[in-house]
């Protein structure tokens, strides 16, 4: 039996939710089946997270009906979803570093012998989830050493202990590697052929024919469409932001002019060597790479955030002195880092001259992977 001719597990009609001044939800219709993976695409703000979130209770919709099973259901609190086979797996987990794997996975439920907790069978049955999702962590492993890629594993077993049939991941993707990715294209693939359906939001659109059976896009709240994983990217696109890319980004020839910011031969002990390129007056450069090749790095070590051990950065011609974040904004340097709640310190630029933005700096592995290559497209967060 193919995924088509499944009875659906889940279906929304019209949700609706509003936040004090934001439509965040307008209307929304989608529907799940057992054994596929569900692509949810659309652009920052168009309600993908508030979806999800009616989905494991963390909100409640304003209008329109759940239905599981066919039947209308009320998702009042994350028990509820639990109880309705409903797991989600957001960015941030919700796992406790300070207890082991196994801990983790039967938290709140944990096997009990004479009214103690049975560490064997607990143990034991951590081994086996462990085994369905194919991630070699031992269960008596401290959650706190294994990395994010392992943890996402981890966080799926737990979802499948709780016997999950609806499995939702907001972006796994955004904080893989590449190698880490198809490790979890893996697990996805072996879990939709057990028959979960997976609801799966990605901003890489290269992902979507690779994993996805089906796709719907949300654009200002409404779902706008619903087109088979197939769909050409540029298609895609075009849905997600109601007009074609070559709209959006109209390429507006640009003349740049000399070179305003030479790095040379820059690098960090262990992070990074031998960095070199020019920015030009008028001109937007692209700096791309995967998660860990050092992009950040890179930025903040040309605005003088972290201090290189070798090479120079020259602004307007005049080398500015290594790891002086006062002597970079001076010169004109201004850096928007990828966390900017996080790492306000280095704010916004006080010139309008160069500023080095690590996001749009990496079109590729950050945001869409469509974005062109150079001189239109504005950075773009991938985060919601
Ligand atoms: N808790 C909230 N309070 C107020 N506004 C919110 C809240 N959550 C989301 N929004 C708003 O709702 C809209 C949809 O947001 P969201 O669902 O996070 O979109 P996406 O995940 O697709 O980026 C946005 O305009 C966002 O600012
Ligand atoms: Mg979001």
């Amino acid at each position: 039996m193919t995924a088509e001719d499944r009875a659906e597990i889940l279906r929304v009609r019209g949700l609706r939710k509003e936040f004090p001044g934001v439509v965040a939800l307008d209307g929304v219709d989608f529907g799940l089946r057992p054994g596929e993976v569900h692509v949810l695409l659309g652009e920052n703000g168009a309600g993908k997270s508030t979806l999800i979130k009616t989905l494991s209770g963390a909100h409640r919709p304003d209008a329109g009906r759940i239905e599981v099973d066919g039947e209308t259901v009320q998702i009042r609190s994350a028990q509820d979803a639990e109880r309705l086979g409903i797991a989600t797996i957001y960015q941030e987990f919700n796992l406790v570093p300070e207890l082991t794997v196994a801990e983790n996975l039967f938290l709140g439920r944990q096997p009990r012998r004479f009214g103690l907790v049975d560490r064997r069978a607990m143990n034991r049955a951590a081994g086996e989830l462990l085994a369905r999702v194919g991630v070699d962590v031992e269960p008596g492993a401290r959650m706190a050493g294994l990395g994010i890629a392992r943890s996402q594993m981890v966080e799926i077993a737990k979802a499948l202990g709780q016997d999950a049939r609806v499995l939702i991941m907001d972006e796994p993707t955004a904080v893989l590697t590449s190698g880490e990715v198809d490790r979890l294209f893996e697990i996805v693939r072996r879990l939709r052929e057990d028959g979960v359906a997976i609801v799966f939001i990605t901003h890489h659109l290269e992902e979507i024919a690779r994993i996805g059976d089906r796709v719907t896009v949300l654009r200002d709240g409404r779902s706008v469409a619903e087109v088979p994983a197939g769909t050409a990217e540029d298609e895609l696109v075009r849905l997600m932001v109601g007009r074609s890319i070559e709209q959006q980004y109209p390429r507006e020839p640009s003349e740049p002019g000399p070179a305003l910011l030479e790095v040379r031969g820059l690098g960090r002990r262990g992070v990074f060597s031998g960095v070199s390129f020019d920015v030009r007056a008028g001109e937007v450069v692209g700096l791309a790479g995967l998660v860990g090749a050092g992009r950040t790095e890179v930025a903040r070590a040309v605005f003088g955030a972290d201090r290189p051990d070798e090479g120079e950065v020259r602004v307007d011609g005049r080398a500015l002195p290594p790891g002086d974040v006062h002597a970079a904004l001076e010169a004109g340097l201004g850096l928007v880092p990828e966390d900017r709640k996080g790492r306000a310190s280095c704010s916004a630029p006080t010139s309008r001259r160069t500023s080095a933005w690590s996001r749009s700096a990496a079109p590729a592995a950050a945001g869409w992977s469509t974005a062109p290559a150079s001189g239109a497209a504005p950075p773009r967060s991938p985060r919601g």
